[in-house]
């Protein structure tokens, strides 16, 4: 059974890998991820100097899924520079995610992974959790401005980490400005940002920083992930890879992905709470559906949801 894909050009040996966020900010949590059933090794979104991140209490569990604002915690893009060296070679492609603070950040990082060890490189548009900062790819004269910058320093693929998009016409505005770029890849989608959990026993938010706004993950967001996905096919197919990610957590998930039209999946709160086994336990799952199912490889299924 043939789980493997490719995202950009770039060979994955497996369908699912692991998501930009948890437990891969330092070469420790990398080598983990390296040893395990992730099909690439995602690097933490780095910024331009070593940051400690948030508050805490900055993550919490939910009933179904989680709620962060960690404050893009890591240890500044050079470290991440460095690592790409000693990851690359294990069978693998290195993933960097830059998550600029400014124009300038960005076209520096990403200037900085062109001439590094990684395969391609996630520019991250969405993070949520910075107060006084929304997400760039919320406004699309920033996004075409950060695109000029970026999209031509080098010949590794660049890939956009988008937010969910929620009207047509967002969707359509995006792929505008990717179809006019060198864009190989879009990873949909980040966290739902400024969701609000409460406890009522404490009569508090669940976390601290930014009055307890941050980022909704895991089961709660599939379905919005899923139809940006989606959306995202109709209008790219064909030119622009897709990662998808959301709630996926077992690998009947990662099918409703592949059908929707994902490339790969990425996974990140069912890391945070399973941990590296969860890796193989998804794409066992996922390709026993395969099998169930009578498809030989995903590319045969990639996309072709079908109509009700
Ligand atoms: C963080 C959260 C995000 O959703 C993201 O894309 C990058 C960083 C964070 O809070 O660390």
């Amino acid at each position: 059974m043939a789980l493997n894909t490719s995202v950009a050009g770039v060979a994955l040996g497996g369908y699912v890998c692991n998501a930009s966020g948890p437990r891969d900010a330092t070469l420790e949590e990398l080598e983990v991820i390296a040893n395990s059933g992730s099909s690439a090794i995602v690097m933490k979104s780095c910024t331009r100097e070593p940051r400690e991140g948030n508050e805490e209490p900055r993550y919490s569990r939910l009933a179904f899924g989680a709620i962060q604002s960690m404050g893009l915690p890591n240890l500044g893009f050079k470290a991440y520079v460095g690592f790409a060296s000693q990851l690359a070679g294990r069978g693998k492609p290195v993933v960097a995610s830059v998550a600029g603070l400014s124009l300038e950040d960005f076209v520096l990082m990403v200037g900085a992974f062109q001439d590094s060890a990684v395969d391609l490189i996630e520019v991250n548009l969405s993070c949520p959790n910075l107060a006084g900062k929304p997400p760039v790819a919320y406004d699309f004269s920033r996004t075409a401005e950060v695109l000029d910058a970026v999209c031509g320093l080098g010949s590794k693929p660049v890939g956009l980490k988008l937010p969910p998009y929620y009207d047509f016409v967002h969707h359509d505005a995006a792929c505008g400005l990717i179809a006019s770029h060198r864009v190989g890849f879009v990873t949909c989608i980040n966290s739902i940002g400024n969701a609000l959990a409460i406890n009522p026993e404490t009569e508090a938010p669940v976390i601290r920083p930014k009055g307890g706004f941050g980022g909704l993950c895991g089961d709660y967001i599939k379905p919005v992930a899923l139809a940006n996905v989606r959306a995202f096919f109709e209008r790219l197919a064909g030119k622009v890879s897709i990662f998808g990610v959301g709630g996926v957590k077992s690998g009947s998930d990662a099918f409703e992905f592949l059908l929707a039209g994902a490339d790969a999946v990425q996974v990140a709160t069912a890391f945070e709470n399973e941990g590296p086994a969860c890796f193989g336990r998804i794409a066992s799952e996922l390709e026993l559906i395969l099998q169930r199912k009578g498809y030989s490889s995903v590319d045969g299924v990639k996309g072709r949801l079908k109509r009700v």
